[in-house]
């Protein structure tokens, strides 16, 4: 089948290879010419493992084609998938700008039958909106219907979650929309993986409370650590306990630094606006957040609690993204945690495997922030390292030349990848999250006990 996607960023470029390479021909339509121009030469401009290969692929069987003309991606194929962007707005909104200006070009410029794919995370009800924008642009009476085809791939995992995913969700208003989306990911579901077809507003939901429950399971591990640290538990061990439980299951139960990323943080608040929006206070979400915000707060004093004093001190962090395997910092904990030690006076040296460059579009380098193309160059005379991200190759770093480069053996780790004693044999002073108890606190409950 001949489809078109709309924005090349993770989503649209990956669900653009993946039709490809399971049988579509794809047009995928990008508005930055720069990024058009490297995906023409076989180039991916984000790093996704897989991504690139497939691409290359898909242009050398001639069925991944790329372009920065909407009107040529809307006479291209019948069905037009939507992937851009929908950041949040200040008051915790979905910003559907992008949505809106895709929408009304599709309007303007169609003259056959089409359907309108929303896979961008869109509000409850956002389908009955597009249907009103492309009734306003529609130039004649032309046969359209707006579909919702939410999203759930991982960034990092992109490519196998598009083509071996946990389920696919579609919601249509017709039996022929039905048949083509059939038609579409058949060469995934006849491999077995589920797909669910309902009405748009429910697809819709489901995204959301998807989003919105698994930043829950975090937000809930996260406050069993704060009391694993006060009476002396093991978070990690409290985690594995329950997730042998298949009705709690063992993901997104692990105590950290917080989620962030491009999605779960907009789609809790967008999720909150939306209960709102329609009388109901989503209160549970709103603690959820305000665990998370408090995250970022409770590492800094912990390291500020080991060296006293922060104020002139060089710190080295480790972990730019929100999560391995990206190179993706949207709403990371290092853009809040770096922020805050550079506030409390100290220098901070930066290393990141892959996240370098998009964190630098956003701080620049200067005096108090340098970044490090090496992790252990960045360690030289530090006086703490700092761990945001739990990248394989830091949980694999040389801990003797990690402590011969500090001028202080101190570690703070924001995602618990090390054994808090074995790293403390190794001469470390080391706090991690849930796991190096509060001594005091727990000896004087000891006492009263
Ligand atoms: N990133 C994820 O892990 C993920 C997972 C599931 C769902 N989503 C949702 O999918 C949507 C897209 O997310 P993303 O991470 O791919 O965003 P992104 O910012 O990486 O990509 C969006 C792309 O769309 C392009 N674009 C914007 N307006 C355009 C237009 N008018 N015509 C052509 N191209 C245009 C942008 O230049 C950009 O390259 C969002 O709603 C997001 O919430 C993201």
């Amino acid at each position: 089948m001949r489809l078109t996607v709309v924005g090349g960023g993770y989503v649209g470029l990956v669900s653009g290879a993946c039709f490809s390479h399971i049988g579509h021909e794809v047009l995928v339509v990008e508005k930055v010419k720069e990024k058009v121009k490297m995906l023409r030469e076989g180039k991916s401009p984000i790093y996704e493992p897989g991504l690139e290969d497939l691409i290359k692929e898909g242009i050398s069987k001639g069925t991944l084609h790329f372009t920065d003309d909407l009107k040529e991606g809307v006479k291209f194929s019948d069905v037009i998938f939507i992937c851009v962007g929908t950041p949040p707005r200040a008051d915790g909104s979905a910003d559907l700008s992008h949505v809106e200006e895709v929408v009304r070009t599709v309007a303007r410029n169609m003259d056959s039958y089409k359907v309108i794919v929303e896979k961008s995370t869109v509000p409850v009800g956002t389908h009955r909106l597009i249907e009103r924008v492309v009734r306003l642009y529609l130039r004649d009476d032309i046969p359209f219907e707006v579909a919702s085809n939410p999203e759930f791939l991982r960034e990092g995992f992109a490519v196998k979650d598009f083509l071996e995913p946990f389920r696919i969700v579609v919601g249509v208003n017709s039996e022929k929309a039905k048949r083509i989306f059939e038609e579409i990911y058949r060469p995934i579901t006849q491999k077995g993986y589920p797909l669910l077809i309902t009405d748009p507003a429910t697809a819709e939901i489901i995204k959301y409370a998807s989003n919105a429950f698994l930043a829950t399971k975090i937000s809930f591990i996260n406050m069993v650590a704060d009391l694993c640290e006060k009476v002396g538990g093991d978070v990690e061990a409290v985690a594995k306990g329950m997730g042998y439980d298949p009705r709690i299951g063992d993901k997104f139960l692990k105590a950290g630094v917080g989620y962030g990323g491009s999605c779960l943080p907009k789609d809790v608040k967008a999720f909150i606006k939306t209960a709102k929006d329609f009388g109901l206070d989503f209160g549970l979400l709103e603690e959820v957040e305000k665990i998370n915000a408090s995250r970022v707060q409770k590492l800094v004093e912990k390291l500020e609690r080991i060296l006293l004093v922060l104020s002139g001190k060089e710190i080295t962090v480790w972990g730019l993204t929100f999560k391995p395997g990206t190179d993706d910092v949207r709403e990371a904990p290092s853009l809040r945690v770096i922020p805050e030690l550079l506030k409390r006076g100290a220098k901070v040296k930066a290393y990141d495997p892959k996240g370098i460059d998009n964190f630098r579009s956003i701080f620049k380098e200067g005096h108090d922030l340098r970044f490090f193309t090496d992790k252990y160059e960045a360690l030289k005379g530090s006086h703490a390292l700092v761990i945001l991200t739990e990248w394989d190759e830091f949980k694999e770093a040389d801990l003797e030349r990690v402590r011969e480069l500090l001028e202080a053996p101190v570690i703070v780790d924001g995602r618990n990848i090390f054994d808090p004693e074995e790293i403390r044999n190794l001469g470390f002073e080391y706090e991690c999250m849930g796991r190096c108890h509060d001594r005091e606190n727990y000896l004087s409950l000891q006492r009263k006990c």
